[in-house]
This record gives C-alpha cells, structure tokens and sequence, in this order.
C-alpha cells in the first residue's frame, strides 16, 4: 500500500506532498482507497461531504466500529501524517480477517475529505461537515488562494456540492470511532511504539490583515510611510515572546503581500496565526494579547489592522471510558511498563467526532518529532506494532 501511495502528489522539488482537497493528486488517493476497499470485498460509499467509506458488515445495522484518518496533506507535508491512519485501517483488517475474527458488529474504515484544511484554510472540512460543525453556508463561502471556492471546486472534482451538510444519521450507525496517527512531536520513547490519546489542546487559526499604503521603494522618506510590512513582523515576534511565557504556542506560518515587489511598499499583509494551549482560557488570553500588540504597533506604523477568526477547536478530552479499554487492551500484550496515555497539540477529524460519538486515538511513535515537513518518519517496526495495536483494539471492540 505504501508504495502505490508514495508518488502520488509528492513534489519531485521538495520531496513533500502536495495532496490538497479536490486537487488531482487527492482524486489519486481517493481511487486508490476505492480500490482498497473493492479488491478486499468491501461496501464503498461516497458520503454528502465527500468522505470515502469502507464497509464490512451491514452499514445501517448499527453500533459500528470505525477507523481512519485522512489522506491530504499540508503543503510540502510528510508520508504519514494521515496516510499511516488510513493504510493501518485496512492493514488491521486484513490482519483480523488473518485471525478468522468473528465480527458482530459492523466494521468501517473512512477517509476524511480535507482535514489538514491547507486548501480552504478550514482543517478538519469533511468531519466538520458531517458533525455540523461547520455549516453549509458557511462552507459554501470559502475560497481557496485563487478565488476558487468550495462547491466549485468539489463539483469540478466530480463531485455534488448540493448535498453537503450535517449528516447525523451516518453518525448515528457509529458506536465507536478509533484514529490511528502518527504522533507529531517527540512524546513517544524507543521502547514505546504505540500511545493512547487523552486530550486534544484547544486549537485555531486567525488572519491578519494589516492595510498600508503601497508606495515606492527608493523615494517614499521613512517619516511618511505606512508599511504593515513593520506591524506584520512585530506581530510574529511578540507572538513567539507571549506564547513562550504562556507556556503556549503561536505561530505564523503563512503570509501573503500585495502587490508583493522588491521595490514597493506593501499595501497590504496578510498572516495567518495558528495558536494552542493546553487550555482554553490560555489560548483565549494569548490570541487576545497577540491582536493588541498588533493593533498597538499598528498605530505607530499608521497601519490598520484587522483580525478574522477563521477556525477553532475547543479543547477536547477524548472519552474516558473508551480510552481505558484501549489501554487495557493494550496493555495485555503491548509495552512493558504500560501503554503511555499523552494529549497532543495537533488537530484530527477524531477532535471533531469525538463531539458526537465516542472516540478515541492511538499514536505511533515519530523518532524525530518532525510533521508537516517531507522529514516526517515512522520506522517500520513501530508502524506495524501500531497496525497490531490497532487489530487488537478493533477485535475487542467489534467482537463483542
Ligand atoms: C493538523 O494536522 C493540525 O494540527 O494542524
Ligand atoms: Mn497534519
Ligand atoms: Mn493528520
């Protein structure tokens, strides 16, 4: 599976990928887990938001056991962020069908539409969508950097945007939803491949918009200039200094400049903060501080600024009772000295789920820590333990 999967929307340049929603090499991804699902036997649905599904088992009996993840990726984004979730779903259902499991309740394998959101600046779209966490209206209205928006980009792809929008039935089959990732810090030691989630960090994404006054390079005197260029990166360093001593993160990872020459002045900067904390009253103070910092200097810079709330996730305590059974599980024939239980700072469709049905995460360790980058690695040894974690886990839960 692996290596049908590495070409696809991988930059020959950089070595990342490129997999963005509705985008060529995502319709790549999306046939192969057709074909996934079709050459095991599977029932394929295409669902209103544009989720993929494989089903073993009667979709509408009810009380099923889902697992997945999602194959886009961040701009120049590694091979596993998503990918390793979604190509252990079918590896551990080979591996339970290897053991003659006798399943008794349905068992379904998804691929979330658009989660790391690097299109539409929303993460998580198709989950969104399905849990009516984001609305019709409002996903009708994003665009992409090109002006492109949502619907139109899904119907150019082949697909119905008129269908889109909350769709609790399907989330009303689900008994439980188990996400494999891999993990995307450091977290995870040598001798322990496979980890439980407890939480998700509260997490958003806000823009800024600071509006100068565009003007030339080499004539415009210091005194009468108005460069967001100064209030932008003023921003970006004291967000770096408030979130150090909130003990949070804040970062500003993209930016946009019109009209974007050598030898003008800007009129207009556009940066995208992405902040976390461990909780949502840290993460609340600290995008409040960031945005007066920014409106305090875009005074002295005659620079106004404007924020936008474009996302958020609020913190999310994934269900007690079914991550003890995952560790329970795990614990019978997993790590010695027991199977490790860590929050993450990173965003998944199981944080939007998670609202409506029970759910839980399994990490599998990253060595160097390094995600959203062509560096991100798993060892192979650890991805399989995770693939047996995850049978393990599937087993106890849809044979019961
Ligand atoms: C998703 O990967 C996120 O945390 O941004
Ligand atoms: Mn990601
Ligand atoms: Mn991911």
């Amino acid at each position: 599976m692996w290596a049908e999967l590495l070409p696809v929307g991988r930059s020959a340049a950089s070595g990342g990928y490129r997999r963005f929603a509705w985008n060529s090499a995502d319709a790549e991804c999306r046939a192969w887990f057709e074909e996934q699902a079709r050459k095991r036997g599977l029932t394929y649905e295409l669902d209103r938001n544009g989720n993929q599904w494989a089903w073993l088992g009667d979709p509408a009996a009810g009380g099923a056991v889902v697992t997945g993840s999602h194959l886009d990726s961040v701009p120049d984004g590694g091979a596993y962020d998503g990918p390793l979730g979604v190509v252990s779903s079918f590896a551990a259902l080979d591996e339970l069908r290897s053991r003659n499991a006798e399943l008794t309740r349905p068992l379904a394998i998804v691929n979330f539409g658009d989660e790391e959101g690097a299109r539409f600046g929303v993460a998580c779209i198709g989950s969104r969508l399905t849990a009516g966490v984001l609305g019709r209206e409002a996903a009708y209205e994003l665009r992409d950097a090109d002006g492109v928006r949502l619907p139109d980009a899904m119907e150019k792809a082949g697909y119905d945007p008129a269908a889109i929008g909350a769709d609790g039935d399907r989330l009303a089959r689900i008994g439980a939803f188990v996400e494999l990732h891999v993990e995307q810090g450091r977290y995870l030691a040598e001798d322990q491949p496979v980890g439980v989630a407890s939480a998700i960090w509260p997490h958003g994404r806000w823009r800024f918009d600071f509006h100068g006054e565009a003007n030339h390079a080499g004539t415009t005197r210091i005194e009468d200039r108005r460069d967001p260029m100064l209030t932008y990166a003023n921003t970006v360093l004291s967000a770096r200094k408030k979130a150090k001593l909130a003990g949070a993160l804040a970062t500003f990872g993209k930016v946009a400049v019109e009209p974007n020459g050598t030898n003008a002045i800007a009129s207009l900067v556009r940066g995208w903060l992405d902040s976390r904390a461990a909780d949502e009253e840290t993460l609340t103070g600290l995008v409040e501080e960031i945005e007066r910092a920014a409106y305090e200097r875009g005074e002295r810079d005659g620079v106004r600024v404007q924020l936008t709330r474009e996302s958020y996730t609020p913190v999310v305590d994934f269900d007690g009772p079914l991550r003890d059974r995952l560790a329970r599980r795990l614990n019978r024939t997993g790590t010695p000295g027991g199977v490790p239980v860590l929050p993450t700072g990173a965003g998944h469709d199981a944080g939007i789920l998670a609202s409506a049905v029970p759910t839980a995460m399994l990490f599998v360790r990253n060595p160097s820590g390094v995600s959203h980058s062509p560096a991100e690695h798993a060892e192979t040894a650890d991805c399989l333990a995770g693939v047996a974690a995850l049978a393990d886990v599937l087993e106890d839960l849809a044979c019961q």
